[in-house]
C-alpha cells in the first residue's frame, strides 16, 4: 500500500493533531483535581499513543491491525466522585469542555479527510479511529453529567 502525496500530507497533519491529544492528555491528568477524571484522561491519553502509531504505520506503507477498539462509552458508567469544593469542580469541567471540543475537531477532520483515501483498507482504519474519538469525547461528556458539570 503506498500513500500519494496528498495522502501522505493528511496523514501527516492527523499525526499532529494525535501528538497534540496526547500532549494535552498527558498534561491535563496531571492538572486534574479529581483521581477518577485523572485516570479517564490517562487511558485516553494512550488510545491516542496508539493512534499516532497506527498513522506512523500507515506512513510507512503498511495497513496497521486495528487494534480492539476502545472499551465503548456505553461500558463508562461514571459516579459522583469529584472530591473538591465549587472552585476546583469548575476547573475540571473546564479541562472537561476543552478536551471534548478537541475530539469534536478531531473526530469531524477524520471524517472530512477519510474521503480523499483510495484504498478501502485505510478508509477502514480512519474510521476506526474516529469512532474512538466520539467516544472518547462521550465518556467525558458521562463524567461531567455525573458530576453535574454538564449545565
Ligand atoms: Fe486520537
Ligand atoms: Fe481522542
Amino acid at each position: 500500500m503506498k500513500l500519494n502525496q496528498k495522502e501522505t500530507q493528511l496523514i501527516t497533519e492527523l499525526k499532529n493533531q494525535e501528538e497534540l491529544c496526547l500532549q494535552k492528555y498527558n498534561f491535563y491528568a496531571k492538572q486534574a483535581k479529581d483521581p477518577e477524571l485523572k485516570s479517564l484522561f490517562r487511558k485516553i491519553s494512550k488510545h491516542e499513543q496508539n493512534h499516532y502509531d497506527m498513522l506512523t504505520e500507515l506512513t510507512n506503507g503498511t495497513v496497521p491491525h486495528i487494534r480492539t477498539k476502545s472499551p465503548t462509552a456505553v461500558k463508562y458508567e461514571p459516579k459522583a466522585t469529584h472530591p473538591g469544593d465549587q472552585a476546583c469542580k469548575d476547573f475540571d469541567k473546564f479541562l472537561c469542555t476543552d478536551v471534548i471540543a478537541t475530539e469534536k475537531y478531531v473526530a469531524t477532520t477524520y471524517n472530512n479527510d477519510l474521503f480523499y483515501f483510495a484504498s478501502p483498507e485505510v478508509r477502514n482504519v480512519l474510521n476506526a479511529i474516529m469512532t474512538d474519538e466520539q467516544n472518547h469525547a462521550e465518556m467525558i461528556w458521562k463524567y461531567k453529567v455525573a458530576n453535574k458539570m454538564a449545565a
